[in-house]
């Protein structure tokens, strides 16, 4: 499993995150299911790192794992998260709380549910820069606005009394990118942010991701199931399937000349804007079907 196409690219040395031959298995009455076989990924300092592949692959999972906030069930079998410099893997609950804000941030899939419907948009704001900065009211407040400035919210100080329902979608995710750099994280978990947006929306939020991410020089794991995404916002990417890794390499090398079947198929499945004429093929069944028993079989070796 170790020869260049699924060794991951980079340098793992000055990596901010490094994922080393992950496995993980979600814990069942009469055996364990395998979720993650093997997986290894780096991320460099300032980039944004695509993880694509269908859905099921497992990119959820990855994400949750190194934001620690992976299901009870799910056990880590083998392998390591580092995070600047630190083994992360198997975190106490103090620890972790203590990474999140200034060490680790999350942007979530579903702007609808993801902020608290009973509170105001200004204190769902401040109320991470108190907890993870320790800001006054005053200073959280001054900030908040700053954010949602920074996040090309129009009139900031009214969004601060709003509620979430009274925000449209793309809104929504503004502010949950706001809440994301709000306390300059070096990382950011992004979990399909633009899934559920309109095509319209999800290419300002995706410009606006980028944005926030070159002038905060955070570096991003960007999870998606959308090669056009990847192209469009990721400078290196990694290729999943059944908790594996196929392939990893930087975007255009990966988009003009993929060297796995199952990129080049994932490939023939995503609408192109450059072609926008071409007939979009599904992935083959036949190539689904040899994945899961090569996953099968990597399960069953020795
Ligand atoms: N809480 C859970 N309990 C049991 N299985 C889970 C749980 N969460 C995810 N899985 C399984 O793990 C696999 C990977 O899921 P996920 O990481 O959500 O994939 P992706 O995000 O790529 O669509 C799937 O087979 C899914 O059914
Ligand atoms: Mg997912």
């Amino acid at each position: 499993m170790s020869d260049a196409r699924t060794a991951p690219a980079g340098t793992p040395d000055g990596s901010i995150l490094s994922v080393r031959n992950l496995h993980l298995a979600i814990a069942g009455r009469r055996r364990d299911t395998p979720i993650l076989r093997d997986v290894s990924l780096d991320i460099i300092p300032g980039e944004v790192h695509g993880l694509v592949g269908e859905s099921g692959a497992g990119k959820t999972m990855i994400g949750k794992v190194i934001l620690g906030i992976q299901p009870s069930r799910a056990r880590i079998t083998g392998g390591s998260v580092r995070f600047d410099g630190a083994d992360i893997t198997h975190l106490p609950e103090r620890d972790r709380r203590r990474l999140m804000g200034r060490g680790l941030g999350l942007i979530p899939q579903d702007p609808m549910t993801s902020l608290n419907p009973a509170y105001r948009i200004g204190g769902q704001i401040a109320d991470v820069l108190r907890l993870h900065l320790g800001m006054d009211r005053a200073a959280a407040r001054a900030r908040a606005l700053e954010l949602l400035d920074d996040v090309h919210i129009r009139e900031p100080a009214r969004v601060l009394r709003q509620y979430p329902h009274e925000l449209s979608g793309g809104m929504r995710q503004r502010v949950l990118i706001a809440i994301a750099f709000a306390c300059r994280p070096k990382l950011i978990v992004a979990d399909e942010p633009t899934t559920a947006l309109d095509v319209t929306v999800q290419r300002q939020v995706l410009a606006l991701i980028k944005e926030m991410q070159a002038q905060e020089g955070a570096s991003i794991l960007f999870v998606t199931h959308d090669l056009g995404v990847v192209a469009k916002i990721c400078d290196r990417v990694t290729v999943l399937h059944g908790g594996r890794v196929l392939e990893a390499g930087d975007t255009r090398r990966i988009v003009e000349s993929p060297q796995h079947d199952y990129t080049r198929a994932l490939m023939a499945a995503t609408p192109r804007h450059d072609r926008p004429g071409d007939l979009l093929q599904p992935v083959p069944e036949a190539l689904t079907a040899r994945l899961n028993a090569e996953a099968l079989a990597y399960d069953a070796a020795p």
